[in-house]
């Protein structure tokens, strides 16, 4: 069972690291949680300077 939602997810993320699922097995995406331990995935880190809204397409 996919986590990922189909549609693209606005979100608005403060300065700061972030890491972003690309494995689609997250429970919290579009977040990476660490589900993707033992797969070939790793998440996509953003570093942001300042907040920024961001969308997110699975
Ligand atoms: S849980 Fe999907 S990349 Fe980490």
């Amino acid at each position: 069972m996919s986590t990922v939602n189909p549609e693209p997810t606005i979100v608005s993320l403060d300065k700061g690291t972030h890491y972003l699922c690309t494995c689609a097995r997250s429970q919290n995406s579009p977040y990476c949680d660490g589900s993707h331990k033992g797969t070939q995935f790793q998440p996509l880190v953003l570093e942001l300077e300042a907040p920024q809204t961001v969308e997110v397409t699975p």
